[in-house]
């Protein structure tokens, strides 16, 4: 199993200068939530050693913006571990704020960097739920090799998802919605969790907005949410 290219699929890690109060938040949080990779190439994390106490199950958020949904579910799955995503600061930023003092921080684990390099760290069947929410959509042409969903990605998440494991993704950007929905059928792993369903099926009670939704459906778009499921191997 080789690393992810180095595609480059994030915009920016850093915004604006973080607010003093944010940085210390970072500087003091950070370090002890922060996952970090093995070193040695070939090795796995082990995911029995990512929390204090023990976890009924183990969830993914890959991108998860100012973390105001990874924060729900550890608030609403209180024997869940979620690992989140993030490359840009200030959401890391972010989802520490929301963390702080709610007791929830214990069974979360957050990789500043590129998801795609934390998936080929996991070993093989270990996550029960995967979130990929409004990625990045690179609406031009010549940036489309930008988006995150390509071969290679969807590999990695059939390869650690769980037989059965959910799959969430979401976007506004109609022409991502065919190129996702494309791919995931080419991959072969999955099969959608409400077949018959139009392409925008009702939203389970469980899936909160995000903020990007918010902006999107303020600015006349109208998202998209896709369920699959990892199909047994
Ligand atoms: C459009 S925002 C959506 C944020 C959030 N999920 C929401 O719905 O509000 C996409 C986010 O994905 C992050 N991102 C892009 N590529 C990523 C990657 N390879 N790994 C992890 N995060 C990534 C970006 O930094 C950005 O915060």
């Amino acid at each position: 199993m080789e690393l992810p290219p180095q595609r480059r699929v994030y915009g920016r890690r850093l915004g604006h200068r973080l607010r003093p109060g944010r940085q210390a938040l970072l500087e003091r949080a950070l370090p002890r939530l922060r996952l970090d990779l093995p070193r040695d190439e070939r090795a796995r994390i082990d995911p029995a050693g990512l929390f204090p106490a023990p976890v009924r199950d183990l969830w993914l958020e890959i991108g998860f913006g100012a973390g105001e949904h990874l924060a729900h579910q550890l608030r609403a799955n209180p024997d869940v571990g979620i690992i989140g995503c993030e490359p840009f600061v200030q959401g890391v930023a972010g989802l520490l704020s929301l963390l702080e003092g709610d007791g929830t921080a214990a069974r979360a684990r957050i990789f500043p960097d590129d998801g795609r390099l934390l998936v080929h760290y996991l070993p093989d069947a270990c996550i029960g739920r995967l979130f990929v929410l409004f990625p990045d959509p690179w609406p031009k042409k010549r940036h489309h090799k930008r988006r995150l969903i390509d071969a290679d990605t969807l590999a990695g998440f059939a390869r650690v998802l769980r037989d059965g494991a959910e799959f969430r993704w979401a976007s506004d950007d109609r022409d991502y919605v065919e190129w996702t929905l494309e791919r995931v059928a080419a991959n072969g792993a999955f099969v959608r969790a409400d077949p018959g369903a139009s392409e925008a099926p009702a939203r389970p009670a469980d899936w909160p907005e995000t903020r990007y939704e918010q902006k999107a459906r303020a600015a006349g778009r109208a998202p998209v949410l896709l369920r699959f499921v990892r199909a047994p191997r």
